[in-house]
């Protein structure tokens, strides 16, 4: 008989440490997410706090999110902060060409999301303007947040309420600087990273991580030229300067930009064509890991995925410049993937952010424009589940499974993914069953550490496109998995067709 998959895994094999950054979060001045996802007003009939959807906060708390993206996006590069601040009644307005056309009043600032961060417990990524934008905004948006004597930015900051300064942990030099945040060619950013980085200064002890506008898919030339832009890398050791970290941009669609494909309604064939596409991370990953490795070998630069995650056609009926969709359990899968390689890859993925949080592409939560009625998404519980990798020491995870595996898009894709981590007396497993129709029998050949106990959870659902709403907000939602018993080898499990399985080990 043919026998089952098998992953292995060394407990007592440590590798480097999986920050719990990768599980960050994004919010831009787009569609619903700020405004109706985030942000009520201090009148509505919705509870919040100072204009904050309340239950909005306590169910991102529950992911323990690490860290928030804002303002954009492609936002962030028509952003002039100073708009931000100030009486709300009083902020000027402006367009939002890039998504909707639509006119912002600025009612949500720098003092308002800073306020956000503090609710969420989360740490400030702010995104600064370099394609119409001045190195001295950025310099005093930096001041403002951050300094906390008499400068002049401090003051002003004071004058608007605010008396001590925040922590601003991260921030970014432009976004997508070769497209909307500037159509620039990389030796232009590269040069203009430089000079935007050097003025995003550290106040008294507030420590800054700067990240500079980095490459979309495989443009390996973009992190090439980034990367020689760079003085000494090998010479030296600790933060690299003038900037820390250069992002990367991928999303997952099965169909082109002109046709991205529908969120809820597709074959089996585009199953598995936005699984074998996700799963592409992984591959990116390595490739631009490469080119990074050249320059640095001691990985003092961080690659930072700030957008990932599924674009599709926008729901029918919705303002295409919103990018309202919906979220099936292919979107759970799709989030569990890039998990899968992002743990694989700790030692380079430093940082990491879904695109976006509320109301726009792969969301967390979904909230009804007329009722405000909020739901959790299939992907809402892959974060869920995911919290013990948080700051865990990655494992690798073997996986040896030839007859799970497909031709996708003319090439093999697994139908089984893991990966693996430890902290303490702990170890959890990330097991995915990316197969359509097919359960499957796993065993986890578990090495070096003896197991004192376990449990499983799993995610799965009746359909490849179940997915919550307000009647039936728990179609997807994950539940305690029956199927998981010792074996010779370590433990054995049975996954369901389609479903995403997380074990909890306890270790001797
Ligand atoms: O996340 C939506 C948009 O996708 C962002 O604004 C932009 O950076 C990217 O193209």
């Amino acid at each position: 008989p043919t026998e089952s998959p098998r992953v292995v895994i060394d407990l007592d094999l440590p590798g480097p440490t999986i920050s719990r950054h990768i599980y960050g979060h994004f919010a831009e001045h787009l569609g619903r997410c700020i405004y109706g996802g985030f942000w009520v007003g201090e009148d509505s009939p919705i509870p919040n706090v100072g204009g904050i959807r309340s239950d909005v906060v306590e169910a991102l708390r529950a992911l323990q999110i690490p860290n928030l993206r804002w303002p954009g996006g492609c936002f962030a590069d028509d952003y002039h902060w100073r708009d931000g601040i100030g009486p709300r009644e009083e902020r000027p307005r402006m367009v939002n060409s890039h998504w909707g056309d639509v006119v912002e009043d600025n009612s949500f600032g720098t003092h308002e999301f800073m306020a956000l961060c503090e609710l969420l417990g989360t740490d400030a990524y702010i995104s600064g303007n370099v394609g119409s934008g001045s190195v001295q905004e950025m310099s005093e948006w930096i001041e403002y947040l951050t300094r906390a004597d008499d400068s002049p930015m401090a003051v002003l900051r004071r004058q608007n309420g605010r008396d001590e300064p925040w922590k601003v942990p991260f921030f970014g030099i432009g976004n997508e600087a070769w497209g909307c945040g500037g159509s620039m060619r990389v030796e232009q950013f590269a040069s203009l990273a430089r000079q935007y980085s050097t003025y995003v200064r550290k106040h008294a002890d507030n420590e800054v991580y700067r990240i500079a506008a980095g490459a979309s898919d495989h443009d390996y030339n973009w992190t090439e030229v980034l990367m020689k832009s760079f003085d000494k890398l090998e010479a030296g050791d600790g933060p690299a300067g003038p900037f820390q970290g250069i992002s990367l941009h991928y999303y997952t669609m099965t169909g082109s930009w002109g046709d991205k494909g529908d969120a809820t309604t597709f074959t089996e064939d585009e199953w598995y064509i936005a699984l074998a596409r996700a799963a592409h991370m992984n591959e990116l990953l390595t490739r631009h890991g490469q080119v990074m490795d050249r320059h640095d070998p001691g990985k003092r630069v961080g690659l930072v995925v700030d957008e990932w995650g599924t674009w599709w056609n926008a729901e029918p009926g919705t303002n295409p410049g919103f990018l309202y969709q919906q979220n099936t359990l292919r979107d759970a899968l799709v989030a569990s993937l890039h998990f899968d390689a992002f743990h694989r890859h700790a030692d380079r993925v430093v940082m990491a952010n879904i695109a976006q949080t509320v109301n726009v592409l792969q969301a967390m939560i979904l909230t009804d424009p007329d009722s405000g009625a909020l739901v959790l998404t299939p992907t809402y519980h892959v974060f869920a589940m995911n919290t013990p990798h948080h700051d865990a020491r990655s494992l690798a995870a073997h996986v040896i499974a030839p007859e799970a595996s497909r031709t996708v898009e003319g090439k093999d894709m697994s139908l089984l993914s893991a990966s693996a981590s430890t902290k303490g007396a702990t170890a959890h497993v990330s097991l995915s069953n990316l197969d359509a129709a097919e359960a499957r029998t796993v065993v986890l050949d578990l090495r070096g550490r003896d197991v004192t106990g376990f449990s499983a959870q799993v995610l799965t659902a009746a359909e490849l496109n179940s997915h919550n709403t307000p009647e039936q907000p728990e179609a997807v939602a994950p539940r305690k998995l029956d199927g998981i018993r010792r074996h010779p080898r370590g433990l054995e499990l049975d996954l369901p067709a389609h479903s995403y399985v997380t074990v909890a080990l306890e270790l001797g």
